[in-house]
Parts: structure tokens; sequence; C-alpha cells
């Protein structure tokens, strides 16, 4: 496992080059910190209309929960080292099947970065499946009835990078617990799993059965990056300062 937290463990001096992110060449500037977007050859060559029609479906069948992209994802404002946030926008972790765990307190931009990513990887030709563990377990859940779990298990391992978010504000049901279990077995060192929580890892055996947690975890922080998000939650910030809804006229 490495540590790259803000407040845990360093960064990586220097981030790897190569893959990137869709808008490539791009730079955000902010007042501090550049997140530089890498060019990659997906996205440097003009996407052929087949691709695009590739990636839409993709984009789809991945399911997210808001399409938030790294676009409107601000650098400055995240307590997430910007070497961190450059190594992780490579995907490189993604090539060598890694895992990215990202857990701190709610509102600190978790799913939203998680996101960001995750529709990287879509434009860089990658498939993504995202779940909450509670979709997580409605979808295993079905699959009990006619007995085709281990298929519908096979083929979330189809996508190259699998999202569980939000794992710890709910408590987890024992399905919902073995669903968490058997994806993290079944991609193990075969697919990059990122679970964001707002709980550390090492207490997800207080949401969820103590066995099933233990095999988990130990398998799904092997090889994981270990981000700590920290702060004061962007939701709060933005009701207070009266930005959370269209002033009522
Ligand atoms: N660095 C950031 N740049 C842009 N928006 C952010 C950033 N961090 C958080 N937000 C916004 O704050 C809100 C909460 O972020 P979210 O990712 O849902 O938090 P978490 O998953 O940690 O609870 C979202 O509207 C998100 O877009
Ligand atoms: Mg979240």
């Amino acid at each position: 496992m490495q540590e790259v937290s803000g407040w845990v463990g360093p960064a990586p001096s220097s981030a790897p080059s190569s893959r990137g992110v869709p808008d490539a060449g791009r730079q955000v500037k902010t007042e501090e910190r550049v997140l530089t977007r890498r060019p990659t050859p997906a996205a440097q060559a003009p996407a052929r209309a087949e691709d695009s029609a590739t990636r839409r479906t993709r984009r789809v069948a991945a399911h997210f929960p808001t399409g938030k992209t790294l676009g409107s994802w601000r650098v400055e404002d995240s307590s997430i080292p910007t070497a961190t946030q450059n190594a992780l926008t490579t995907l490189e972790w993604i090539g060598r099947k890694e895992n990215l765990v990202v857990s701190g307190p709610s509102g600190t931009g978790k799913s939203h970065f998680t996101e960001g990513l995750a529709h990287a990887a879509i434009e860089n030709d990658l498939r993504v499946a995202w779940f909450t563990l509670e979709t997580l377990e409605s979808t295993l859940a079905r699959t009990k009835i006619d007995g085709s779990m281990a298929k519908t298990v096979a083929r979330i391992c189809r996508a190259d990078l699998i999202v569980i978010d939000d794992v710890g504000l709910l408590p987890v049901a024992a399905d919902a617990a073995e669903a968490f279990y058997r994806i993290i077995d079944a991609a193990y060192e075969r697919r990059s799993i990122a679970v964001t929580s707002n709980i550390h890892p090492s207490g997800f055996d207080t949401i969820m059965p103590k066995t099933i947690a233990t095999a988990g975890i130990d398998r799904l922080m092997h090889h994981a990056h270990f981000v700590q998000t920290q702060g004061d939650s962007h939701r709060l910030a933005e009701a207070l300062a009266g930005r959370g809804v269209v002033p009522l006229t």
C-alpha cells in the first residue's frame, strides 16, 4: 500500500508520464498549482466516429452518479497534494491494475475526484463500472435467484476500473458485504478498484462482518494508493456562501 495523503505520507516526488486524460495538453491553471493533463495517443488522434460511439456507450454503461469530470475539478481547493492528483490523472495505475482508496470527511471531493478519473478512463478507451455498496448488492442479489452470480461478477470484472463509492455512509448489510468481497476478490491483481469512504479502511470491520472486512481489505490494500482528504465540507461552504441554490426572485 502506498500512502499518498496530505497528512499521512509523502506524495510521489515525480508524476509518472504517458497515458493522461482526455483534455490532453490542457493545463488547468490555479493561483498556486497547475494540474497538467498529459497528451495521450488516444486523446491526440482525432476521434473516429466509432470510437466516439464506443465511449458514449461505455459512459452510459458505467452508470456515473453525476457526470462530474476533472474539467470542473479545482486542484487548489483539494487537500490531495497536486503531485498525487497529477500522478493519478495519468491513469497509469489502472494500467498496472493497482487500486485507489480515497478516505476522508464528507464533502471533501472524494466522489468528484474519483468520478473525474473514471470519466478520464473512458476517454482513454477504458471500461468503467460505477457502484455504491447498495447498487452492487442489488445487482448481485438479483443473480442469486437464477444462479448467475459468477457470470455477473465476471461481467463486472470486464471493466478496467470498478468504483465502489461511499462505503461506510450507511451500515452494510450482510449481502452487501458479501458483494463487496466478491468483487474485490475477483478483481484482485486483474483489475483496478477505486473505493471512496468516509471511514479509514482499517475501520471497515466496524461496518461489516470482521471476517469479510479483513479478507477484503487485505486484497484491496495490497496494491492500493491510499489518499486521505481532509478539511471542511465543500457542500457546507457553498451553502454558507449562498451558492448552494439559485436565489429565489
Ligand atoms: N476540489 C474541488 N473542485 C471542485 N469541486 C469540488 C472540489 N471538492 C469538492 N467539490 C464539490 O463539493 C461537493 C462535495 O464533493 P464530493 O466529491 O461529493 O464529496 P465527498 O464524496 O467527499 O463527500 C461536490 O459538489 C463537488 O463537486
Ligand atoms: Mg461521496
